[in-house]
């Protein structure tokens, strides 16, 4: 069997510790400082990737987005405004948006600071490449180092990365997957949790999973969450991920937990193989962030699915404006077949993936995003 160095690097330390929690194996084959997912210099978004985000599916994402961020703007008195994206991966998002705001509201443009919080040193170099039209108006930082702001805390696919607890209920008890380590590869073992925070989140959740079936739990994303919230004066987070709400999340019907794996395109379960060479990712509990964020003054404005945000945000005249550009009839039947992935359920990102704006200081205001179908305009 061939190893990654990551492999054996996890195999030396559980020989010397014992079994380690899954959310540690997880931590090392996302963020191993050299041989972590994330941080060693490789391709990871797009055609010649390991998985597609809405933003490298078509600059349409980002264009839409910032209509938002420009209501946002008018809504919080058109001063200065810092846009914070945290894990902005190729930076291709930011780019279309900035590109958006610039072409569209170029006064906004004018008072637009933005600070990019990206924990990968290669996608900090590929964001700088990304971003150069950009530059001018853009730093990067570290969580820690972000000062108090006005404006938005920005998100997509972010915290599906945040590694994860998985547990089973047994018996009516709650154990914790190990991860354990023999010649012939990686192994899971039962223990009771390590911690009492992961019983304790789900009495604080009030939902847990059934008996028999698996589970994750996300401790990382409810801290994040309080920490955004510290962060942001005033303003909004606008947080993008698949995920569902919590009782959704640890319905009855998902045995296995929604834990997957991606290696170029293709996507799998075993997170025991190809060790730091492949992403691997939960869905998000957005009743869990939403619950998070109310705790510490982030007001939950919406929670909706992709489709219904893009469709707000005027997807359809936009899909119809850029097929009128297209002369050819072949690029304009790609045009639609790339843009209908934004929006379709199931092999598309229109449903599982969710968007949730809440927002501190600002009330509770009715987004653009949020006009309902019935209310949109009828393209001409
Ligand atoms: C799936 S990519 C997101 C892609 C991007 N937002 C887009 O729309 O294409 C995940 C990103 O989050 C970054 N990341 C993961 N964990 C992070 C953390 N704890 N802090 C900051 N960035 C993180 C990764 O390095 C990567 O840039």
């Amino acid at each position: 069997m061939t190893t990654s160095p990551l492999h054996t690097l996890i195999a030396d330390e559980i020989a010397q510790r014992g079994p380690i929690p899954f959310v540690d194996f997880m931590t090392r084959c996302l963020y191993h400082p050299q041989h972590g997912y994330y941080m060693h210099p490789r391709i990871r978004i797009g055609k010649e990737g390991d998985f597609f985000t809405s933003s490298s599916v078509h600059a349409l994402f980002g264009g839409l987005l910032a209509r938002q961020l420009v209501e946002m703007d008018t809504l919080l008195g058109a001063g200065a405004f810092t846009l914070v994206e945290q894990g902005a991966g190729e930076g291709h998002l930011m780019r279309d948006v900035l590109d958006a705001v610039r072409r569209d509201a170029p006064a906004f443009y004018d008072r637009l600071q933005v600070r990019l919080v990206e924990v990968s040193p290669d996608n900090r170099r590929r964001q700088a490449l990304q971003l150069t039209e950009h530059s001018d108006r853009i730093d990067w930082c570290s969580f820690e180092e972000l000062p108090l702001f006005t404006g938005c805390f920005l998100s997509n696919e972010l915290v599906d990365a945040f590694p994860v607890h998985m547990v089973e209920m047994r018996d009516g008890v709650l154990s914790e997957v190990y991860v354990t380590a023999t010649d012939k590869g990686f192994g899971e073992l039962f223990l009771p949790p390590s911690t009492l925070a992961l019983a304790a989140h789900f009495d604080w959740l009030g939902v847990a999973p059934c008996e028999g079936n698996r589970a994750e739990i996300n401790l990382a994303a409810v801290q994040w969450m309080r920490a955004v919230a510290t962060k942001l004066q005033r303003g909004f987070a606008l947080t993008i991920d698949y995920g569902y709400p919590a009782v959704e999340l640890y319905a009855p019907h998902r045995r296995n937990g929604t834990l997957m794996c991606y290696h170029r395109h293709s996507a799998g379960e075993d997170p025991y193989v190809r060790v730091g060479e492949q992403d691997l990712t939960a869905h998000v509990d957005f009743t869990a962030l939403a619950q998070a964020g109310a705790e510490v003054g982030l007001d939950p404005i919406c929670l909706t699915e992709q489709y219904r945000f893009l469709m707000a945000l005027g997807f359809v005249e936009e899909l119809i404006r850029l097929e009128a550009q297209t002369v050819d009839p072949i690029q304009a039947q790609g045009l639609r077949m790339t843009l209908k992935h934004l929006i379709m359920p199931d092999e598309g990102m229109g449903t599982t993936f969710k968007v949730l704006v809440q927002g501190k200081g600002v009330g509770c205001p009715a987004l653009l995003c949020q006009r309902r179908m019935a209310d949109l305009p009828l393209p001409i």
